[in-house]
């Protein structure tokens, strides 16, 4: 345990959980098992202390994964709290293991997410594999936690097109993986990127993150930096060993500063009917607005801030009003004579 009362244990995440955690305690499970997909090769790498290591990386052995993610999972499951919420990261070959043991538990599924890394495993036959699964799952009994605008404001506009806060929150992500040249790093680390963006969705500042299985202890770092509290276990004592300093001086909340700040509109007319004479209004507006050259992303996050509404709702309006289906009026050049028709 360190100084905050974050906890890390050099053991087995099943007897682990039973021994430290109780039932109903954790807000928030983000952890990445291991892939069971080294089994072959165990025999090279057997070590007598524990059972079967690769470079300090305890693997499950092919034949024992399903039974195992069973074991860990219905853990993983008592220990959340109603409402409580776990992202597991799974690679392809044993994710059906992973799938059946959720289905026999209570959480449900809430979103399957697709994370591609680069530095896919290179082939010369067949596609480069470069994604992992991001199992969402929630605990029924309770309201989910689900910070809406943690990022970027629902009025925010993407750097291209569209909205900042929708395409932040579309279920295919692109993150890379930390390249970090001549440090020790635990083999499948999971980028900080990926991590911040998970905690900042489903938890707030004083939740318990748990992980399962920490190995260079990534979640640990993400979590307690973020100003969550954080219990986690590792087999490998000599992964465990290693990363362990990586941890026992971090500041809480030290990542908290470097986090983009949503830009939020005032949405004070949020949830109110548009009367007649609005609606009129805001067609005008746009009308206005698109004429002078502005698109129609810009015109609309600009009615935002005018109209103090969100951006769904002034969308609506505007397609409701038929507005959207005129073509615009077009911008006159300096030496173009508006055309008069009569
Ligand atoms: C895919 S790695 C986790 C990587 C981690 N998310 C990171 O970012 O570094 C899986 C880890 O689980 C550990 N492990 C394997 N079996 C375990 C068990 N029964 N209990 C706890 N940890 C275990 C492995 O030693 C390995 O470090």
């Amino acid at each position: 345990m360190d100084a905050n009362g974050n906890a890390y244990y050099n053991v087995d995440c099943i007897s682990g959980a039973q021994e430290f955690l109780e039932e109903g305690s954790v807000d928030l499970i983000i952890t990445d098992p291991p892939y069971g997909i080294n089994g072959d090769q165990l025999h090279k790498h057997y070590n007598r202390n524990e059972s079967f290591v690769i470079d300090g990386y305890v693997e499950i052995p092919k034949q024992e994964y399903g039974a195992f993610s069973h074991a860990w999972i219905k853990e993983a499951a008592r220990v959340l709290k109603p409402g409580g919420q776990i992202f597991i990261v799974s690679g392809y070959t044993n994710l059906y293991h992973v799938l059946d043991a959720l289905r026999t538990t209570d959480l449900q599924e809430i979103n399957h997410i697709i994370w591609k890394y680069n530095f896919g495993v290179f082939t010369r036959t067949k596609f480069v594999s470069s994604h992992y699964h991001i199992l969402f799952y929630g605990k029924p009994g309770a309201k989910r936690m689900f910070n809406l605008e943690c990022r970027y404001g629902t009025g925010e506009s993407a750097a291209i097109a569209g909205s900042a806060n929708y395409q932040d929150r579309e279920d295919v992500w692109i993150i890379n993986r930390e390249y970090k040249p001549g440090k020790e790093k635990n083999k499948n680390e999971l980028p900080s990127a990926l991590l911040t963006k998970l905690i900042q969705y489903c938890s707030n500042e004083g939740d318990l993150v748990a992980d399962f299985f920490m190995g260079g202890f990534s979640t640990a770092r993400v979590a307690v930096g973020l100003n969550r509290r954080f219990i986690g276990f590792e087999l490998s004592e000599r992964t465990f060993s290693s990363r362990l300093e990586t941890v026992k001086h971090l500041v809480p909340g030290a990542l908290l500063p470097d986090q983009r700040q949503p830009l939020l509109l005032p949405i004070r007319n949020q949830g109110l009917p548009w009367s007649a004479e609005e609606t009129a209004q805001l067609s005008q507006r746009y009308e206005e607005m698109m004429a002078a050259g502005n698109g129609k992303r810009e015109s609309i996050d600009k009615l935002c801030v005018e109209f103090e509404r969100g951006y769904w709702s002034v969308l609506k309006a505007l397609k409701k009003s038929g507005t959207l289906e005129r073509p615009p009026a077009r911008k006159a050049k300096g030496n173009e004579l508006p055309l008069n028709i009569s």
